[in-house]
């Protein structure tokens, strides 16, 4: 049968579901994510799979979770947006469930899924770049999931493109994830609201609302694909900084496939658009190298859920002996 549950831990919603060896996905479960406590998220975590688990035969469960995930899969070291520090997520849960319980970072899975059975299904080496509250990175090479030495590899949202830049929840200065997140567009949404230009102000009647703090990224997205100038200008930046991005990524990785998920991929051809153009001219050697392909997540919220399902019947090896 080969069931597993993957489950995606977001800032607001647990989505859970049991997933087939072929990628499918059949019940699903749901929970709000309880918000600053971590232990009522594992214990939303646990009422999401238990309830899957009832009526499933299941062999293992596979948590996507945001944060820095230890090379072991269980603990969350730390997580920039969220409250884990140090959080034995995999062991608290597996001691509810008993069945065996591994934690993959999110954006690797929902790489792992978009490589599975997504976007990237027919290549070997692809980079999947996540955009949502925060930015996360998932990078297959050669058909293997990169996890570096301690399991942290590929926070590609905590790459620094501005020294000294704006402070990013990971304690670091001007990482990308300040400049080409979601949290980053309402941040410069407001700002602009906030100085009253012209334009802001009719941003904010096109998403009817007076109070800058009220704006947020899917009005923001909406007003855009309406055609609001300061929103189209919000997104066009956002799609700027990450196509700067991600010619850096391609220069690291040399990727066949660029992979775009996350909440903020539903602004789709205005965020592509603006992020091609920003990357063909910053690809190094551009004109004299093979360019990668970049397109939108196929699998859209499930990539997370397939993937850290088809990752939870994947052992990891086990590191060769120190030389
Ligand atoms: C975290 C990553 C996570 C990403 C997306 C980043 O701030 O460092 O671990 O994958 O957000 O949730
Ligand atoms: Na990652
Ligand atoms: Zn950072």
């Amino acid at each position: 049968m080969g069931l597993t549950i993957g489950i995606d831990v977001g800032g607001t919603k647990i989505a859970a579901g049991v997933v087939s060896r072929d990628g499918t996905i059949g019940a699903r479960a749901h929970r709000d994510t309880p918000a600053g406590s971590v232990d009522e998220t594992a214990k939303a975590i646990c009422d999401a799979a238990a309830e899957l688990i009832a009526d499933h035969d299941v062999e293992a469960v596979g948590i996507g979770a945001a944060g820095f995930v230890s090379s072991d899969r269980s603990t969350v070291l730390f997580a920039p947006n969220l409250a884990w520090r140090d959080e034995p997520l995999g062991q608290r849960v597996a001691d509810v469930l008993k069945v065996p319980v591994v934690v993959e970072n999110d954006a690797n899975a929902a790489a792992w899924g978009e490589f599975a059975c997504g976007a990237a299904k027919d290549v070997e080496h692809m980079v999947c770049v996540t955009v949502g509250t925060g930015i996360g990175g998932g990078v297959v090479i050669g058909g293997e999931l990169l996890r570096g030495a301690h399991g942290v590899a590929a926070e590609l949202g905590h790459m620094r493109v501005v020294p000294g830049g704006h402070r990013c929840g990971c304690g670091a200065r001007g990482c990308l994830e300040q400049y080409a997140s979601g949290r980053a567009l309402v941040r410069e949404g407001r700002a602009q609201a906030e100085s009253g230009s012209l334009a802001a102000a009719q941003m904010m009647s096109v998403c009817g609302i007076t109070d800058p703090a009220e704006l947020d990224g899917p009005m923001i997205t909406k007003a855009a694909a309406a055609g609001d100038p300061c929103a189209v200008e919000l997104l066009d930046d956002l799609g700027r900084w990450l196509g700067e991005g991600l010619a850096s990524f391609a220069t690291l990785f040399d990727p066949s496939t660029i992979v775009i998920g996350g909440g903020v991929s539903a602004a789709k051809e205005l965020l592509l658009k603006s992020a091609q153009v920003a990357f063909d001219k910053n690809l190094p050697a551009r004109a004299n190298r093979p360019h990668p392909t970049i397109v939108m997540a196929e699998l859209g919220n499930d990539a997370g859920i397939i993937g850290a399902a088809d990752l939870a019947r994947r052992p990891v090896a086990a590191d060769p002996e120190p030389h």
